[in-house]
């Protein structure tokens, strides 16, 4: 048999399987209740209207929705997008300075792609999106991690390392947040610290970009900003998604920007796919176009608001002395700090096999390999009933550890 392992590149070494995905397979398997993947309910996809429009896309615009489309995006779609972003206040130019991506994981991979050459500095939220650090660490750069708290990312620190970074010679590349219900935290970022960050990337000239899949799912009467319309100097990329405003199935996801950025974003990709999928395209864009996504967005929202309130309940009712969550705005996660002694790497498959609940341990997403004692939960999987149930099991788990360590 050939030997495979000789002949993998040198950057797969720097692609990990993750163990916690191993782990989470099983959830499927046994009676487990899973607050793991970052999954939206599925019994809440339209897919009356999605069947629709489908049948209607493929009747009457087959010709063009199951051909090869432009590598930037359909350009019906891209004005759609531009349309939502501006209802959104979602500051853009116009929709030439939209690119649409197979899922905003894609936009992730390009935007390393293009930036980052080996040794370049990306700063990042500590913790953060963990497959968004997987996608940048492929192209080899130093990842720094900024702590977040209540008010996001600590600005004061950032601007002290960003100094301490220069002055040392290193290449900033940009600035990698999710300002808005961040992932895993849950976590927004205040409005000063927004106007902070972007006064650092002015003074020091740096891009930021701002992941954004989160901000229209908001549970409270409040107003966030996003960085891309606070920004008076083309210094944001704003990435975001379709997967949770209508369905991640359908693989779409979008980057606005500064046109020569774009520019290069679309060369990149046409070596990686060509142009995402057209079909998808254009129901995506007539479900934009017909208001399905407009109505799809506050029932959602409904529903999560009494998710995420149930597993706020349920953690306050059940979880033992020592342990303290976020309590986010909106969103899909709530982060969890056990006390210190805890592992919750270590933890998962006993929870999973005796407890019958799980989660995504938090360590994964703290770049500097901290955080060994927090777990990041999904409140919009699950239903209401699993929700109260699973933080119970998960209680007992954690006092049953607390007892024998
Ligand atoms: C912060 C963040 N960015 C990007 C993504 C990727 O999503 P998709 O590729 O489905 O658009 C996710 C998925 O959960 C996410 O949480």
């Amino acid at each position: 048999m050939l030997n495979y392992e000789k002949i993998f590149a040198e950057r797969t070494r720097l692609m990990k399987a993750s163990e916690i995905r191993q782990l989470l397979k099983w959830v499927s398997k046994g009676n487990v209740i899973s607050f793991g993947g970052g999954m939206p309910d599925p019994k809440l996809f339209p897919k009356e209207e999605i069947a629709k429009i489908t049948y209607q896309i493929i009747s009457e615009q087959g010709e063009k929705a199951l051909q090869y489309g432009p590598t930037e995006g359909i350009e019906i779609f891209r004005k759609e997008i531009f349309n939502f972003m501006h209802k959104e206040n979602i500051k853009v130019k116009d929709a030439d300075h939209i690119i649409v991506t197979s899922g905003s994981q894609q936009g992730l991979d390009i935007l390393g792609r293009i930036l980052i050459d080996p040794g370049d500095v990306i700063i990042i939220e500590l913790p953060t999106y963990l497959a968004a650090i997987n996608a940048f660490k492929i192209y080899e750069p130093k990842l720094i991690g900024i702590p977040v708290d209540e008010e996001g990312i600590k600005t004061d620190i950032l601007e002290k390392k960003v100094a301490e970074l220069i002055r040392n010679g290193e290449k900033i590349k940009f600035i990698y947040t999710i300002p808005t219900c961040q992932n895993p935290t849950g976590l927004s970022m205040s409005l000063d610290r927004r106007k902070h960050l972007l006064e650092i990337a002015s003074k020091y000239d740096l891009l930021v970009v701002e992941d954004d899949p989160y901000s229209y799912f908001l549970y409270e009467p409040v107003k966030v900003t996003p960085l891309v319309t606070l920004d008076n100097e083309d210094r944001v990329l704003y990435v975001s998604t379709f997967s949770k405003i209508l369905s991640p199935g359908l693989r779409l996801g979008w980057i606005a920007g500064e046109k020569q950025i774009i520019e290069k974003i679309s060369i990149a990709k046409q070596s990686m796919d060509l142009c995402t999928s057209t079909l998808t395209q254009y129901i995506a864009a007539e479900a934009l176009r017909q208001g399905v996504i407009e109505r799809h967005i506050p029932k959602v929202r409904e529903v999560y608001r009494k998710k995420r309130d149930t597993m706020l309940k349920a953690l306050e009712e059940y979880m033992p002395e020592g342990c303290r969550w976020a309590r986010p705005i909106g969103g899909m996660f709530i982060l969890a700090w056990t006390p210190e002694k805890i592992d919750t790497k270590k933890m998962l498959l006993k929870c999973i096999k005796k407890y019958k609940v799980a989660y995504v341990p938090g360590q994964s997403f703290y770049v500097d390999g901290s955080g060994t004692n927090t777990m990041r939960l999904n409140f919009t999987y699950p239903t209401v009933e699993q929700i109260d149930k699973g933080i119970q099991y998960l209680s007992e788990a954690i006092k049953e550890e607390l007892q024998s360590s």
